[in-house]
């Protein structure tokens, strides 16, 4: 049996879950299993979904991919720790006696807290949603666990009660597998990392501490919240299955984990990840920089307990590759999210057709929560075709948006953009991306297996794991990730045409506003 030093992944998104196991000598990607995770739309704006359903399908993946290494001839016991990252803003409150949840996963997309929102902004003295952006470079919106949590205690009994008999653990998604992972009724680690911690508007950027300021505002008793730790240590070991025994080392959200994956350590380095929504994130170094023009500043991550802390400017679009999921599950015009290039692909352009995808309201720059979707521009001449075209150009157009915020907010105006994530593989849509940015696109994809996988999110997490102290595999200066490379997608439009595009977008966009009041 041949022999390397590996390191697992466990990636919980939105829509799917995956284990992945990468060489930790070259970043190649070994193998990996994936499960698509269901989403529960009870009501209009309510997104859920089971939190044992999450736990349940990160064993079969772990599984699954072991029984993929052991067919390579590769032994499992050469997986020498694990790293997690995760969705973020997801809430999940479990009863520590039984284990049990005690109410759905409230994922991150979910309106139902806007009345919340509301009823927390009216208290603030300037009846503002930036009232607490000093603390947790965060906008009091319905995307945040904060106020997922606090509508848990305002409307369900058993979380009231289960608080109450202090059997109550809040935790976001990385929190609850940790937990689980690690034994959970006998002696779980309740932790999260600092970069969840930074989602949930609970703890203050600056001290990495839960803030009195921050759960008093919200009224959430500390009791419930996890223990904040870096994101690079060892948390655990995992109690069961066929990684017994082995290290949990290292947790980062999705977004940020995504940021090491691409290894964007310098200040003023980005990386746009297209998954269920879109992100896009830049290293301020260690100076959290408070956006003026409605991004977020978040922990960009922490390796290591002594480690200096890095911040990051981050543009967050709630609806990406959901749009597509949309057009598939709702409208039934394709069959597979990867029909959506060949559809669009079938026209050379929108015909003047403008969608809006503002499904859960419109995240950055806007914070437009009672903002709904539209499609506009239609003729008797638009077909699916175009809807489909239009479709990926929303996603071209928000991440424009995101840009123009922060090249202000920084003061760097951006080159070239470097991406990852599914929506990747999807050519037309860098093609897009790049026309209407008007900079190059850099499109990062790890070849170790067929097909290569435009992925970087779980290579962020294994680095992290494989660095911690007392595991010490990965070293994060290496200059030997020989399986990452970069495809380049440049403009092929000129200026006039792609700005005249962008002020239809943005008219389309003032349209889709308000629509909820
Ligand atoms: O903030 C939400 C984000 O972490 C979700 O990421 O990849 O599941 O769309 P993704």
């Amino acid at each position: 049996m041949a022999s390397k030093t590996l390191v697992g992944a466990i990636d919980q998104g939105t829509s799917s879950s995956r284990f992945l196991i990468f060489c930790s000598k070259t970043g190649e990607l070994i193998t990996y299993h994936q499960t698509e995770i269901q989403q529960l739309l009870p009501k209009e704006g309510w997104v859920e979904e089971d939190p044992k359903e999450i736990l349940q399908s990160v064993h079969v993946c772990i599984e699954k991919a072991v029984e993929n290494l052991q067919a390579l001839n590769l032994s499992v016991s050469d997986i020498k720790c694990v790293g997690i990252t995760n969705q973020r803003e997801t809430t999940i409150v479990w009863d520590k006696l039984t284990g049990q949840p005690l109410y759905n996963a409230i994922v991150w997309l979910d309106t139902r807290t806007s009345s919340t929102v509301d009823k927390l902004i009216a208290k603030t003295p300037q009846k503002d949603k930036d009232h607490l952006r000093a603390y947790c470079g965060l906008p009091i919106t319905t995307y945040f666990s904060a106020v997922k949590l606090r509508w848990l205690m305002e409307n369900e009994e058993p979380v009231r009660k289960a608080i109450q008999e202090n059997r109550c653990l809040f935790g976001t998604v990385d929190s609850w597998l940790l937990w689980n992972l690690t034994g959970g009724v006998s002696g779980g680690v309740h932790a999260t990392d600092v970069t969840n911690a930074s989602r949930t508007m609970l703890m203050n950027i600056h001290t990495l501490r839960w803030d009195e300021k921050l759960y008093g505002f919200f009224d959430i008793p500390m009791s419930v919240l996890p223990e904040i730790r870096s994101s690079s240590e060892v948390y655990g070991q995992m109690k069961m299955g066929p990684l017994q025994n082995v290290p949990i080392s290292g947790i980062l959200g999705d977004q940020q984990s995504a940021m090491v994956g691409q290894m964007c350590f310098k200040p003023g380095q980005a990386k746009n990840t297209y998954g269920t929504g879109c992100f896009l994130l830049m290293n301020t170094g260690t100076e959290a920089v408070e956006s003026k023009q409605g991004l977020l500043t978040t922990v960009g991550y922490q390796l290591g307990k002594n480690k200096p802390v890095v911040y990051a400017l981050e543009g967050a679009v709630a609806i990406a590759g959901a749009c597509v999921r949309w057009l598939r599950d709702n409208l039934g015009v394709i069959k597979t999210s990867e029909e959506v290039e060949v559809l669009a692909a079938k026209v050379d352009s929108t015909h003047g057709c403008y969608f809006v995808p503002a499904f859960s309201g419109l995240f950055c720059p806007y914070w437009q929560m009672d903002a709904r979707g539209i499609i506009c521009g239609l003729t008797q001449f638009t077909t699916k075709e175009h809807i489909a075209r239009a479709a990926l150009e929303a996603v071209c157009f928000q991440t424009r948006e995101i840009l123009e915020a922060m090249g202000k907010d920084s003061g760097i105006p951006l080159q070239s953009l470097q991406v990852d994530g599914g929506m990747t593989a999807n050519q037309l849509l860098m093609q897009l991306q790049t026309d209407l940015l008007g900079i190059s696109v850099g499109k990062y994809h790890n070849t170790g297996i067929r097909p290569s996988m435009p992925e970087t999110t779980a290579l962020g997490a294994a680095m992290a794991a494989g660095a911690a102290e007392r595991v010490g595999v990965w070293s994060l200066d290496s200059k030997d990730l020989s399986n990452i490379t970069t495809d380049t997608f440049n403009p092929c439009i000129r200026e006039k045409e792609r700005d005249a595009r962008f002020i239809r977008w943005k008219l389309a966009v003032q349209r889709s506003m308000h629509w909820e009041t």
